[in-house]
Protein backbone atom coordinates (compact mmCIF):
# COMPACT_ATOMS: atom_id res chain seq x y z
CA UNK A 1 0.00 0.00 0.00
CA UNK A 2 2.85 2.28 1.03
CA UNK A 3 6.09 1.80 -0.77
CA UNK A 4 8.47 3.16 1.60
CA UNK A 5 9.61 5.99 -0.32
CA UNK A 6 6.39 7.28 -0.86
CA UNK A 7 5.93 7.26 2.55
CA UNK A 8 9.21 8.95 3.62
CA UNK A 9 7.91 11.80 0.80
CA UNK A 10 4.62 11.83 2.66
CA UNK A 11 6.03 12.10 6.60
CA UNK A 12 8.63 14.60 5.52
CA UNK A 13 7.05 16.97 3.19
CA UNK A 14 3.67 16.32 4.32
CA UNK A 15 1.92 19.34 4.49
CA UNK A 16 4.39 21.05 1.79
CA UNK A 17 3.35 18.85 -0.53
CA UNK A 18 -0.68 19.55 0.07
CA UNK A 19 -1.02 22.86 -1.10
CA UNK A 20 1.68 22.62 -4.10
CA UNK A 21 0.78 24.38 -7.08
CA UNK A 22 -2.95 24.86 -5.90
CA UNK A 23 -2.92 28.14 -3.46
CA UNK A 24 -5.44 30.52 -3.88
CA UNK A 25 -3.42 33.13 -2.23
CA UNK A 26 -0.03 34.06 -4.26
CA UNK A 27 2.22 33.62 -1.70
CA UNK A 28 0.65 31.75 0.92
CA UNK A 29 1.94 28.31 2.69
CA UNK A 30 0.18 25.72 3.87
CA UNK A 31 1.01 25.59 7.85
CA UNK A 32 2.41 22.39 8.81
CA UNK A 33 1.20 20.25 11.78
CA UNK A 34 4.46 20.75 13.07
CA UNK A 35 4.43 24.24 13.62
CA UNK A 36 4.86 26.93 15.71
CA UNK A 37 1.16 27.72 14.89
CA UNK A 38 0.45 24.16 16.28
CA UNK A 39 2.38 24.34 19.29
CA UNK A 40 0.84 27.87 20.75
CA UNK A 41 -2.74 26.40 19.79
CA UNK A 42 -2.27 23.33 21.85
CA UNK A 43 -0.61 25.62 24.68
CA UNK A 44 -3.87 27.94 24.24
CA UNK A 45 -5.60 24.79 25.47
CA UNK A 46 -3.67 23.39 27.96
CA UNK A 47 -3.77 24.54 31.77
CA UNK A 48 -0.86 24.75 33.92
CA UNK A 49 -0.91 22.04 35.74
CA UNK A 50 -3.84 19.86 33.32
CA UNK A 51 -3.97 16.54 34.93
CA UNK A 52 -2.74 13.70 32.60
CA UNK A 53 -4.88 10.51 31.99
CA UNK A 54 -2.98 7.92 30.62
CA UNK A 55 -4.64 4.82 28.49
CA UNK A 56 -2.72 1.80 26.53
CA UNK A 57 -4.33 1.14 23.15
CA UNK A 58 -3.05 -2.24 21.27
CA UNK A 59 -4.48 -3.12 18.11
CA UNK A 60 -4.23 -6.80 18.07
CA UNK A 61 -6.59 -9.54 16.39
CA UNK A 62 -8.50 -11.54 18.22
CA UNK A 63 -11.61 -14.09 18.26
CA UNK A 64 -15.06 -12.04 20.05
CA UNK A 65 -18.54 -13.96 20.15
CA UNK A 66 -21.40 -10.88 19.10
CA UNK A 67 -23.71 -13.29 20.69
CA UNK A 68 -23.95 -16.71 19.43
CA UNK A 69 -21.51 -16.17 16.12
CA UNK A 70 -17.95 -16.05 16.78
CA UNK A 71 -15.63 -14.18 14.55
CA UNK A 72 -12.30 -13.21 13.88
CA UNK A 73 -11.44 -9.60 13.77
CA UNK A 74 -9.14 -6.77 14.76
CA UNK A 75 -9.72 -5.14 18.11
CA UNK A 76 -8.29 -3.18 20.51
CA UNK A 77 -7.30 -5.19 23.32
CA UNK A 78 -9.33 -7.85 22.48
CA UNK A 79 -12.60 -6.36 22.83
CA UNK A 80 -15.50 -5.25 21.18
CA UNK A 81 -15.92 -2.18 21.43
CA UNK A 82 -12.44 -1.60 22.93
CA UNK A 83 -12.49 -0.44 26.22
CA UNK A 84 -14.29 3.04 26.60
CA UNK A 85 -11.90 6.37 27.37
CA UNK A 86 -13.37 8.48 29.88
CA UNK A 87 -11.90 12.05 31.13
CA UNK A 88 -12.36 15.35 31.93
CA UNK A 89 -12.52 18.25 30.04
CA UNK A 90 -9.98 20.04 29.82
CA UNK A 91 -7.66 17.21 30.82
CA UNK A 92 -4.71 15.98 28.81
CA UNK A 93 -4.82 12.44 27.41
CA UNK A 94 -1.93 10.53 27.09
CA UNK A 95 -2.27 7.37 25.00
CA UNK A 96 0.16 5.01 24.23
CA UNK A 97 -0.11 3.14 21.11
CA UNK A 98 0.78 -0.38 20.31
CA UNK A 99 0.23 -1.53 16.90
CA UNK A 100 0.00 -5.31 17.08
CA UNK A 101 -2.04 -6.11 13.60
CA UNK A 102 0.06 -7.51 10.20
CA UNK A 103 -0.83 -3.82 8.68
CA UNK A 104 -0.17 -0.24 9.43
CA UNK A 105 -2.45 1.45 11.86
CA UNK A 106 -3.29 4.86 13.41
CA UNK A 107 -5.39 5.92 15.86
CA UNK A 108 -8.01 9.14 15.16
CA UNK A 109 -10.19 10.81 17.70
CA UNK A 110 -12.68 11.64 15.68
CA UNK A 111 -14.71 15.18 16.74
CA UNK A 112 -12.00 16.20 19.31
CA UNK A 113 -10.41 19.80 18.42
CA UNK A 114 -6.94 18.52 19.67
CA UNK A 115 -3.69 19.74 18.02
CA UNK A 116 -2.98 18.95 14.48
CA UNK A 117 -0.25 16.53 14.94
CA UNK A 118 -1.90 13.96 17.28
CA UNK A 119 -5.04 14.08 14.50
CA UNK A 120 -3.96 10.11 13.53
CA UNK A 121 -4.18 10.69 9.68
CA UNK A 122 -0.96 8.65 7.99
CA UNK A 123 0.84 10.60 5.73
CA UNK A 124 -0.92 13.75 6.30
CA UNK A 125 -0.48 14.33 10.17
CA UNK A 126 1.74 10.93 10.99
CA UNK A 127 3.45 8.39 9.13
CA UNK A 128 1.73 5.02 9.53
CA UNK A 129 2.80 2.85 12.57
CA UNK A 130 4.37 0.23 11.69
CA UNK A 131 3.45 -4.05 12.33
CA UNK A 132 5.28 -4.13 15.54
CA UNK A 133 5.64 -0.43 16.90
CA UNK A 134 4.42 2.05 18.45
CA UNK A 135 3.25 5.92 18.88
CA UNK A 136 2.72 8.08 21.69
CA UNK A 137 -0.38 10.41 21.41
CA UNK A 138 -0.80 12.99 23.81
CA UNK A 139 -3.39 16.50 23.62
CA UNK A 140 -5.30 18.55 25.70
CA UNK A 141 -9.14 17.65 25.32
CA UNK A 142 -10.86 20.99 25.34
CA UNK A 143 -14.51 20.62 24.72
CA UNK A 144 -16.75 18.05 26.82
CA UNK A 145 -19.08 15.45 25.01
CA UNK A 146 -19.51 12.20 23.38
CA UNK A 147 -16.68 11.36 20.69
CA UNK A 148 -14.92 7.88 19.61
CA UNK A 149 -11.70 6.74 17.93
CA UNK A 150 -11.00 4.62 15.03
CA UNK A 151 -8.06 3.83 13.08
CA UNK A 152 -7.54 6.16 9.76
CA UNK A 153 -6.12 3.62 7.57
CA UNK A 154 -8.11 1.78 4.75
CA UNK A 155 -11.31 0.39 5.73
CA UNK A 156 -9.89 -0.87 9.28
CA UNK A 157 -12.36 1.12 11.01
CA UNK A 158 -15.27 -1.62 9.22
CA UNK A 159 -13.21 -4.55 11.36
CA UNK A 160 -13.64 -4.54 15.42
CA UNK A 161 -11.04 -1.08 16.16
CA UNK A 162 -13.04 1.27 17.77
CA UNK A 163 -14.34 2.76 21.36
CA UNK A 164 -15.70 5.15 23.12
CA UNK A 165 -14.16 8.51 24.35
CA UNK A 166 -16.37 10.43 26.76
CA UNK A 167 -15.68 13.74 27.81
CA UNK A 168 -16.93 15.02 31.12
CA UNK A 169 -18.22 18.19 31.80
CA UNK A 170 -18.05 18.79 35.47
CA UNK A 171 -20.82 21.32 34.99
CA UNK A 172 -23.27 18.91 33.52
CA UNK A 173 -26.61 18.30 35.84
CA UNK A 174 -26.37 15.00 37.26
CA UNK A 175 -28.34 11.83 35.39
CA UNK A 176 -29.00 8.97 37.55
CA UNK A 177 -28.31 6.56 35.70
CA UNK A 178 -25.96 6.22 31.97
CA UNK A 179 -25.41 3.92 28.98
CA UNK A 180 -23.23 3.86 26.19
CA UNK A 181 -24.46 2.79 22.95
CA UNK A 182 -22.11 2.27 20.38
CA UNK A 183 -23.70 0.76 17.25
CA UNK A 184 -21.98 -0.90 14.16
CA UNK A 185 -22.82 -2.72 11.11
CA UNK A 186 -21.13 -6.17 10.80
CA UNK A 187 -19.75 -8.37 8.43
CA UNK A 188 -16.03 -8.96 9.75
CA UNK A 189 -15.10 -13.02 9.43
CA UNK A 190 -18.19 -13.86 8.47
CA UNK A 191 -19.27 -16.33 5.73
CA UNK A 192 -15.29 -15.49 4.62
CA UNK A 193 -15.75 -11.44 4.12
CA UNK A 194 -13.79 -8.76 5.44
CA UNK A 195 -13.65 -5.27 4.58
CA UNK A 196 -10.75 -5.23 2.26
CA UNK A 197 -12.19 -8.17 -0.03
CA UNK A 198 -15.57 -6.32 0.61
CA UNK A 199 -13.52 -2.81 -1.19
CA UNK A 200 -12.08 -4.97 -4.06
CA UNK A 201 -15.70 -6.42 -4.67
CA UNK A 202 -17.54 -2.83 -4.92
CA UNK A 203 -14.45 -1.58 -7.19
CA UNK A 204 -14.93 -4.48 -9.66
CA UNK A 205 -18.56 -4.39 -9.41
CA UNK A 206 -18.07 -0.57 -10.56
CA UNK A 207 -21.24 1.91 -9.28
CA UNK A 208 -24.76 1.74 -9.37
CA UNK A 209 -26.80 3.88 -11.10
CA UNK A 210 -26.15 6.57 -9.27
CA UNK A 211 -27.36 9.38 -11.08
CA UNK A 212 -30.84 7.17 -11.91
CA UNK A 213 -33.88 8.56 -10.15
CA UNK A 214 -34.47 8.41 -6.51
CA UNK A 215 -35.89 4.82 -5.69
CA UNK A 216 -34.43 2.94 -8.86
CA UNK A 217 -30.85 2.33 -7.01
CA UNK A 218 -29.71 -1.30 -5.94
CA UNK A 219 -30.16 -2.11 -2.42
CA UNK A 220 -32.68 -0.12 -0.98
CA UNK A 221 -35.30 -1.90 1.39
CA UNK A 222 -36.84 1.63 2.52
CA UNK A 223 -40.51 0.94 1.70
CA UNK A 224 -41.58 4.53 2.24
CA UNK A 225 -41.25 7.17 0.09
CA UNK A 226 -41.15 10.92 1.46
CA UNK A 227 -39.02 12.92 2.77
CA UNK A 228 -40.81 12.42 6.28
CA UNK A 229 -40.26 8.50 6.34
CA UNK A 230 -37.11 8.58 4.33
CA UNK A 231 -35.14 11.42 5.18
CA UNK A 232 -31.62 10.15 3.07
CA UNK A 233 -33.56 8.93 0.48
CA UNK A 234 -33.54 5.26 -0.54
CA UNK A 235 -30.34 4.22 -1.04
CA UNK A 236 -29.25 2.84 2.13
CA UNK A 237 -25.70 1.92 1.81
CA UNK A 238 -23.39 0.24 -0.94
CA UNK A 239 -22.74 -2.80 1.44
CA UNK A 240 -24.25 -5.78 2.46
CA UNK A 241 -24.14 -6.77 6.01
CA UNK A 242 -25.58 -10.24 7.84
CA UNK A 243 -25.25 -8.66 11.40
CA UNK A 244 -25.54 -5.27 13.17
CA UNK A 245 -25.00 -4.43 16.38
CA UNK A 246 -25.00 -2.93 19.57
CA UNK A 247 -22.14 -2.78 21.74
CA UNK A 248 -20.85 -5.26 19.89
CA UNK A 249 -23.98 -7.76 20.53
CA UNK A 250 -26.87 -9.43 18.14
CA UNK A 251 -30.17 -8.64 19.37
CA UNK A 252 -30.08 -12.53 20.24
CA UNK A 253 -27.79 -11.84 23.23
CA UNK A 254 -27.80 -8.07 23.87
CA UNK A 255 -25.93 -5.83 26.30
CA UNK A 256 -28.53 -4.75 28.88
CA UNK A 257 -28.47 -1.40 30.70
CA UNK A 258 -29.95 -1.94 34.54
CA UNK A 259 -31.96 1.43 36.24
CA UNK A 260 -35.10 2.12 38.51
CA UNK A 261 -38.47 3.25 37.18
CA UNK A 262 -38.35 6.91 37.31
CA UNK A 263 -35.20 7.46 36.45
CA UNK A 264 -33.71 9.76 34.18
CA UNK A 265 -31.09 8.14 32.04
CA UNK A 266 -28.67 9.65 29.86
CA UNK A 267 -28.25 7.43 26.70
CA UNK A 268 -24.76 8.61 24.58
CA UNK A 269 -25.83 7.16 21.03
CA UNK A 270 -22.21 6.57 18.80
CA UNK A 271 -22.53 5.33 15.05
CA UNK A 272 -18.98 3.56 14.24
CA UNK A 273 -20.66 1.55 11.68
CA UNK A 274 -19.32 2.32 8.03
CA UNK A 275 -21.93 2.00 5.68
CA UNK A 276 -25.19 2.21 7.68
CA UNK A 277 -27.31 5.12 9.17
CA UNK A 278 -29.41 3.80 12.29
CA UNK A 279 -33.55 4.71 13.39
CA UNK A 280 -32.84 4.70 17.05
CA UNK A 281 -35.47 5.02 19.33
CA UNK A 282 -36.89 3.16 23.34
CA UNK A 283 -39.86 1.35 22.77
CA UNK A 284 -42.18 2.67 25.42
CA UNK A 285 -40.77 5.95 25.90
CA UNK A 286 -40.03 9.27 24.24
CA UNK A 287 -36.50 10.63 24.10
CA UNK A 288 -35.19 14.31 24.70
CA UNK A 289 -31.92 14.84 22.60
CA UNK A 290 -29.52 17.27 24.50
CA UNK A 291 -26.45 16.55 22.67
CA UNK A 292 -25.08 16.98 19.33
CA UNK A 293 -21.87 15.52 18.18
CA UNK A 294 -20.81 16.40 21.80
CA UNK A 295 -22.43 20.01 22.20
CA UNK A 296 -25.32 20.67 23.99
CA UNK A 297 -28.98 21.39 22.38
CA UNK A 298 -32.07 23.29 23.13
CA UNK A 299 -33.60 19.82 24.06
CA UNK A 300 -36.31 18.25 21.34
CA UNK A 301 -38.67 15.39 22.48
CA UNK A 302 -38.51 12.56 19.87
CA UNK A 303 -40.07 9.37 19.38
CA UNK A 304 -37.15 8.25 17.19
CA UNK A 305 -33.85 9.69 15.59
CA UNK A 306 -31.61 9.51 12.98
CA UNK A 307 -27.83 9.11 13.30
CA UNK A 308 -25.33 8.96 10.53
CA UNK A 309 -22.06 6.93 10.70
CA UNK A 310 -19.82 8.89 12.85
CA UNK A 311 -22.60 11.27 14.46
CA UNK A 312 -23.15 11.38 18.17
CA UNK A 313 -26.11 12.23 19.93
CA UNK A 314 -27.14 12.31 23.30
CA UNK A 315 -30.40 11.90 25.12
CA UNK A 316 -32.64 11.42 28.11
CA UNK A 317 -35.10 8.89 28.90
CA UNK A 318 -37.19 9.12 31.58
CA UNK A 319 -37.59 5.50 32.54
CA UNK A 320 -41.09 3.72 33.00
CA UNK A 321 -40.87 0.14 35.01
CA UNK A 322 -40.41 -2.63 33.01
CA UNK A 323 -37.94 -4.38 30.00
CA UNK A 324 -37.82 -2.22 27.16
CA UNK A 325 -35.93 -2.60 23.83
CA UNK A 326 -32.76 0.03 22.86
CA UNK A 327 -33.44 -0.49 18.78
CA UNK A 328 -31.39 0.98 16.05
CA UNK A 329 -32.94 -0.09 12.80
CA UNK A 330 -30.64 0.23 9.66
CA UNK A 331 -32.17 2.69 7.77
CA UNK A 332 -33.31 1.89 4.35
CA UNK A 333 -31.96 -1.58 5.15
CA UNK A 334 -33.36 -4.41 6.51
CA UNK A 335 -32.06 -5.56 10.34
CA UNK A 336 -31.18 -3.51 13.25
CA UNK A 337 -29.27 -3.57 16.70
CA UNK A 338 -30.32 -3.42 19.96
CA UNK A 339 -29.94 -3.23 23.49
CA UNK A 340 -32.20 -4.26 26.57
CA UNK A 341 -33.06 -1.67 29.43
CA UNK A 342 -34.24 -2.77 32.43
CA UNK A 343 -35.80 -1.23 35.70
CA UNK A 344 -37.79 -4.47 37.12
CA UNK A 345 -38.68 -8.00 36.81
CA UNK A 346 -39.79 -9.24 33.66
CA UNK A 347 -39.02 -11.44 30.73
CA UNK A 348 -36.43 -11.91 28.25
CA UNK A 349 -37.19 -9.53 25.16
CA UNK A 350 -37.45 -11.16 21.71
CA UNK A 351 -34.52 -10.16 19.15
CA UNK A 352 -37.59 -9.49 16.66
CA UNK A 353 -40.18 -7.03 19.68
CA UNK A 354 -41.83 -4.66 17.43
CA UNK A 355 -40.81 -1.15 18.76
CA UNK A 356 -43.64 0.86 17.41
CA UNK A 357 -41.82 4.02 17.74
CA UNK A 358 -39.52 2.76 14.48
CA UNK A 359 -42.42 4.11 12.38
CA UNK A 360 -42.09 7.55 13.17
CA UNK A 361 -40.56 10.13 10.80
CA UNK A 362 -36.93 10.68 12.81
CA UNK A 363 -35.89 13.61 14.19
CA UNK A 364 -32.27 14.52 12.05
CA UNK A 365 -29.79 17.66 13.01
CA UNK A 366 -31.53 19.69 10.98
CA UNK A 367 -34.88 19.91 13.98
CA UNK A 368 -31.89 21.14 16.44
CA UNK A 369 -30.33 24.10 17.73
CA UNK A 370 -27.67 25.15 19.66
CA UNK A 371 -27.86 26.02 23.49
CA UNK A 372 -26.92 29.11 24.25
CA UNK A 373 -24.00 28.42 25.81
CA UNK A 374 -22.72 26.19 22.12
CA UNK A 375 -23.84 28.70 19.66
CA UNK A 376 -21.44 29.74 17.39
CA UNK A 377 -21.40 33.91 17.15
CA UNK A 378 -23.41 35.23 14.58
CA UNK A 379 -21.39 36.19 11.36
CA UNK A 380 -20.94 36.18 7.60
CA UNK A 381 -18.60 33.51 6.32
CA UNK A 382 -15.37 35.51 4.87
CA UNK A 383 -15.08 32.61 3.05
CA UNK A 384 -17.19 29.79 0.80
CA UNK A 385 -15.88 26.42 -0.31
CA UNK A 386 -18.53 24.96 -2.24
CA UNK A 387 -17.98 20.77 -1.96
CA UNK A 388 -19.42 19.39 -4.44
CA UNK A 389 -20.27 15.53 -3.34
CA UNK A 390 -20.39 13.68 -6.57
CA UNK A 391 -19.94 9.57 -8.31
CA UNK A 392 -17.51 8.87 -11.20
CA UNK A 393 -19.45 6.21 -13.40
CA UNK A 394 -16.72 5.03 -14.92
CA UNK A 395 -15.90 2.50 -11.65
CA UNK A 396 -16.65 3.06 -8.11
CA UNK A 397 -15.35 6.37 -7.33
CA UNK A 398 -16.87 8.92 -5.84
CA UNK A 399 -15.54 11.96 -6.11
CA UNK A 400 -14.96 15.82 -4.12
CA UNK A 401 -15.37 18.47 -6.80
CA UNK A 402 -14.78 15.81 -9.40
CA UNK A 403 -11.69 14.86 -8.11
CA UNK A 404 -10.96 11.67 -5.87
CA UNK A 405 -7.99 10.88 -4.64
CA UNK A 406 -6.90 6.88 -4.70
CA UNK A 407 -6.26 4.44 -1.39
CA UNK A 408 -7.00 7.14 1.10
CA UNK A 409 -3.44 8.44 -0.16
CA UNK A 410 -3.00 11.67 1.60
CA UNK A 411 -0.57 14.19 1.59
CA UNK A 412 -0.91 13.96 -2.19
CA UNK A 413 -1.36 17.26 -3.72
CA UNK A 414 -5.18 16.04 -5.40
CA UNK A 415 -6.23 16.13 -1.27
CA UNK A 416 -5.78 19.88 -1.01
CA UNK A 417 -8.63 21.65 -2.17
CA UNK A 418 -10.24 23.74 0.58
CA UNK A 419 -7.33 26.70 1.86
CA UNK A 420 -8.69 28.97 5.26
CA UNK A 421 -6.71 31.33 6.93
CA UNK A 422 -6.61 31.29 11.05
CA UNK A 423 -8.98 33.45 11.93
CA UNK A 424 -11.92 33.27 9.04
CA UNK A 425 -15.47 32.08 9.22
CA UNK A 426 -15.59 29.39 6.96
CA UNK A 427 -18.67 28.05 4.60
CA UNK A 428 -18.66 24.82 3.67
CA UNK A 429 -21.45 24.43 1.14
CA UNK A 430 -22.35 21.02 0.65
CA UNK A 431 -23.76 19.84 -2.72
CA UNK A 432 -25.29 16.25 -3.11
CA UNK A 433 -25.16 15.19 -7.00
CA UNK A 434 -26.19 11.66 -6.17
CA UNK A 435 -28.75 9.29 -4.81
CA UNK A 436 -26.63 8.21 -1.87
CA UNK A 437 -26.53 9.76 1.73
CA UNK A 438 -23.31 11.34 2.67
CA UNK A 439 -21.72 11.47 6.12
CA UNK A 440 -19.44 14.60 6.15
CA UNK A 441 -17.09 14.50 8.49
CA UNK A 442 -14.32 17.63 9.27
CA UNK A 443 -11.90 16.70 11.50
CA UNK A 444 -10.42 18.80 14.52
CA UNK A 445 -13.66 21.42 14.41
CA UNK A 446 -16.64 21.42 15.38
CA UNK A 447 -18.75 24.24 13.66
CA UNK A 448 -22.74 24.17 13.03
CA UNK A 449 -25.37 23.74 10.83
CA UNK A 450 -26.61 26.69 8.87
CA UNK A 451 -30.30 26.39 9.27
CA UNK A 452 -33.00 28.98 9.27
CA UNK A 453 -32.98 29.68 13.06
CA UNK A 454 -29.48 31.70 12.69
CA UNK A 455 -28.36 28.96 16.15
CA UNK A 456 -27.73 25.52 14.13
CA UNK A 457 -26.77 22.47 15.89
CA UNK A 458 -23.06 22.62 16.69
CA UNK A 459 -21.48 19.64 14.28
CA UNK A 460 -18.18 17.52 13.10
CA UNK A 461 -20.43 15.41 10.83
CA UNK A 462 -22.95 16.22 8.77
CA UNK A 463 -25.63 14.41 6.84
CA UNK A 464 -25.99 15.16 3.30
CA UNK A 465 -29.31 13.48 2.02
CA UNK A 466 -29.30 12.72 -1.81
CA UNK A 467 -29.81 15.48 -4.13
CA UNK A 468 -29.74 18.01 -0.90
CA UNK A 469 -27.47 20.94 -0.21
CA UNK A 470 -26.21 21.54 3.66
CA UNK A 471 -24.53 24.71 4.65
CA UNK A 472 -21.87 24.07 7.22
CA UNK A 473 -20.05 27.20 9.41
CA UNK A 474 -16.96 26.87 11.57
CA UNK A 475 -14.04 29.01 13.02
CA UNK A 476 -10.87 28.47 11.59
CA UNK A 477 -9.02 28.59 15.27
CA UNK A 478 -6.98 25.23 14.98
CA UNK A 479 -4.20 25.63 12.28
CA UNK A 480 -2.82 22.53 10.51
CA UNK A 481 -4.05 19.98 8.01
CA UNK A 482 -7.00 18.28 8.36
CA UNK A 483 -9.17 15.82 6.20
CA UNK A 484 -12.54 16.29 4.85
CA UNK A 485 -14.01 13.30 4.09
CA UNK A 486 -17.24 11.07 3.82
CA UNK A 487 -17.80 8.50 6.32
CA UNK A 488 -19.17 6.07 4.94
CA UNK A 489 -15.61 4.02 5.48
CA UNK A 490 -16.26 2.61 1.36
CA UNK A 491 -16.72 5.85 -0.20
CA UNK A 492 -13.82 7.29 2.18
CA UNK A 493 -11.34 5.01 0.19
CA UNK A 494 -12.76 5.26 -2.93
CA UNK A 495 -12.17 8.75 -3.37
CA UNK A 496 -14.21 11.10 -1.14
CA UNK A 497 -11.84 12.68 0.73
CA UNK A 498 -10.01 15.89 0.77
CA UNK A 499 -8.40 18.17 3.19
CA UNK A 500 -8.82 21.56 4.41
CA UNK A 501 -5.49 23.16 4.37
CA UNK A 502 -4.50 26.36 7.08
CA UNK A 503 -2.32 28.48 5.09
CA UNK A 504 -0.34 31.40 6.63
CU1 LIG B 1 -14.10 9.42 12.21
CU2 LIG B 1 -11.65 11.04 9.41
O1 LIG B 1 -12.85 10.20 10.78
CU1 LIG C 1 -20.39 9.06 1.05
Amino acid sequence: MWSRRRLLAAAGAGAAAVAAGCSAEPGSRPVGVDSVAVREAEARRRAAGAPVREVRLRAEPATVDLGGVVVDTWTYGGRLPGTEVRLRRGEVLSARFDNALAAPSTVHWHGVALRADMDGVPGLTQPPVQPGSGFGYEFTVPDAGTYWLHPHVGVQLDRGLYAPLIVEDPADPGYDAEAVVILDDWLDGVDGRDPDAELARLRAAGMHDMSAEPGGGHGGHGGHAGAQTAPLGEHGGDVEYRHYLCNGRLPADPVTFTAAPRQRMRVRLINAAADTAFRVAVAGHRMTVTHSDGFPVFPVSTESLLIGMGERYDVTVDLRAGVFALAAAAEAKAGRAMAVIRTGPGEALDAGVRVRELDTAPLTAGRLQAADAARLAPRAPEVVHEVRLGADATGYVWTINDRAPLDGMVGHDAHAMFEVFAGQRVRLRFVNATTMFHPMHLHGHTGALVTGSGAGPRKDTVLVGAGETVEFDFDATNPGQWMLHCHNAYHGEAGMMSVLSYQA
